[in-house]
């Protein structure tokens, strides 16, 4: 039995990793298995990812502490890498994922969270990094991401003090795109990814990379990058498609899915 479960719904699929017994901490098994799970996405036909949690608690509470109490520094060290490797992998994955979080996510919660391209949350959510509260640091990307998603001086304070927030904060920080009840938040993200995957494929997987890459690189770089994939964009089925639907006078048209080529 997998701790990710993994439903398709038309060109959008939706991840819950599913261990509500301990409000869907990573262990070394989920880690494993939500890796697997990224590797099975057919992202030829699903266009955008949601990532959520089992239950209407948690999202995700965090690395698993009982797993990590008795590691040494070579096996914490590697835990870390573990971690990192899943949350790159996601990060990067070819289409856009959306965290749609449903209760705590805290510590490994809020950087798996954080590694997808669009947050939105429950009003019950709480997000922080109470890992220097367990004598850690932050091991799966909290102390990189959490800097570069809002602003540093506020993400050293949240990080330092292990000081939880609620949803209304993560909003104010631009932490999450928006709140939801908890009726309301799967549906939402739903219509948003549903959203994302009728635009063309090819030129929203370019936008994720062009984005990505170029936050990384300075301006002169970053640039090329976006020229690069700009230009890719051309000669495409869908490219080619969307300018002439554009350009045709027809008031009476009705635009007809792209179709990934
Ligand atoms: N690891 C392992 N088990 C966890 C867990 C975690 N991170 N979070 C919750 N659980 C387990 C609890 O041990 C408990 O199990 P039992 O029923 O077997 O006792 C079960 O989930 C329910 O949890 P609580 O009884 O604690 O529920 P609560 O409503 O009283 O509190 C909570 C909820 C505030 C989220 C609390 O569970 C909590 O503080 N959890 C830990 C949060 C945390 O510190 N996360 C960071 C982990 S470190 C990390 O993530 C490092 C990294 O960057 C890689």
């Amino acid at each position: 039995m997998s701790t990710v479960l993994y439903e398709v719904k038309g060109d959008i699929a939706i991840l819950t990793i599913d261990r509500p017994k301990a409000l869907n901490a990573l262990n070394s098994e989920v880690l494993g298995d939500l890796d697997a799970a990224l590797d099975a996405v057919d992202v030829n036909t699903v266009r955008c990812l949601i990532l959520t949690g089992s239950g209407q608690k948690s999202f995700v509470a965090g690395a698993d502490i009982g797993e990590m109490s008795t590691l040494t520094k070579a096996e914490g060290e590697a835990f870390g890498k573990k971690g990192n490797d899943v949350f790159r992998k996601l990060e990067t994955f070819p289409i856009p994922v959306i965290a749609a979080v449903n209760g705590f996510a805290l510590g490994g919660g809020n950087e798996i969270a954080m590694s997808c391209d669009i947050r939105i949350c429950s009003d019950n959510a709480v997000f922080g990094q109470p890992e220097v509260g367990l004598g850690i640091t932050p091991g799966f990307g909290g102390t990189q991401r959490l800097a570069r998603l809002i602003a540093p001086g506020m993400a050293k304070e949240l990080i330092y003090s292990a000081k939880n927030i609620k949803a209304p904060k993560a909003l104010e920080l631009g932490l999450v795109n928006a709140v939801y009840t908890q009726e309301e938040l799967l549906p939402a993200a739903e219509k948003l990814a549903k959203k994302i995957a009728a635009q063309a494929p090819i030129a929203v997987r370019a936008c994720k990379k062009a984005i990505n890459d170029g936050l990384q690189v300075g301006m002169d770089e970053a640039i090329v990058i976006e020229e690069k994939l700009f230009g890719s964009c051309f000669e495409s089925e869908d490219q080619k498609y969307g300018m002439a639907f554009f350009l045709d006078k027809n008031k009476e048209k009705v635009k007809a899915p792209f179709k990934n080529c």
